[in-house]
């Protein structure tokens, strides 16, 4: 069971940020290659940390909204057995401060890049007749939450999710997305500079009271990932403690309730 992913390449995107980095540990310690994409040159330094850690890992730095860069990254990592397309980002909170130049940039780093990602490793899998995709969406894709660019594009990806579950599942591969609520990362760092009680005033919106770890996450993509979901394709999974089960804050105040 520990070995579930045994002579089998994962390839993780913004593998070397908050979740990216608890996924490769977490595959890594079920026996996966873990083949590290990220447009930080931290990527490099990250695979040979894992290596030293004697998991067996390899990193490439590539922009995934780079067609062409991530073609070359693919190319580098040989067979790739399963995508996690985990990279991602967001820096505009309202569409009041969203510009055009940022929209593109969100769906382009969001949805785009993504999809570039599927399209380099779609042809092997096909050729295998077996594959995994799994993909880091968020609860933003599913309702309006604030930054606008980056949920029409995390929506995008639950659509991309689906048509290619419906149009490759004859070829044996699976395709299905995870949708975190909050989750501590690196990506909290500038909105925590600016309010460093922000998590812990958003731990109220979530029925299991608090927000989620990196390795929660992770560990509902090594699932999904793994031959343990065989039967598992285009599933929008909330990895959320909760927040898109209701609306807590709501319900307290409705039932004059404290719970
Ligand atoms: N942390 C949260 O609260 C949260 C909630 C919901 C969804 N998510 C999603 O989880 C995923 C991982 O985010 P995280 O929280 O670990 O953030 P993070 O900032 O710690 O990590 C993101 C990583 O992606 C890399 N990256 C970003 N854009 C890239 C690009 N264009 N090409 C290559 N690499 C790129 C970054 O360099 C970074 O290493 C993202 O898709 C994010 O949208 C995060």
């Amino acid at each position: 069971m520990t070995n579930t992913f045994l002579d089998k390449t994962v390839a993780i995107t913004g593998a070397s940020g908050g979740i990216g980095q608890a996924l490769c540990r977490q595959l890594g310690a079920r026996g996966a290659r873990i083949a590290a994409l990220d447009r930080s040159d931290a990527v490099l330094a990250f695979a040979d940390q894992l290596n030293s850690e004697g998991i067996e890992a390899r990193g490439a730095i590539a922009d995934i909204t780079d067609q062409h860069a991530v073609a070359a990254a693919f190319a580098s990592f040989g067979d790739v057995h399963v995508l996690v397309n985990n990279a991602g980002f967001s820096d505009q909170g309202t569409l009041a401060v969203t510009d055009p130049e940022g929209w593109r940039r969100h769906v382009d780093g969001n949805l785009n890049g993504a999809y570039n990602c599927v399209h380099a490793v779609l042809p092997q899998m096909v050729a295998r007749k077996a594959g995994s995709i799994v993909t880091v969406g968020s609860v933003n894709g599913l309702g309006a939450l604030g930054d606008p660019a980056y949920s029409a594009a995390k929506a995008g990806l639950i659509s991309l999710t689906r048509a290619l579950a419906l149009e490759y599942g004859r070829y044996g591969i699976r395709a299905n997305i995870v949708l975190p609520g909050t989750v501590r990362t690196p990506i909290w760092t500038e909105r925590i500079r600016k309010d460093p009680d922000v998590l812990k005033r958003l731990e109220r919106w979530y029925p299991l009271g608090r927000v989620a770890e990196p390795e929660d996450v992770a560990e509902a993509i090594v699932f999904l990932a793994s031959d343990a979901a065989r039967a598992i394709t285009g599933a929008a999974l909330p990895v959320d403690c909760g927040l898109t089960a209701g609306n807590i804050v709501m319900a307290r105040e409705l039932t004059l309730e404290d719970f």
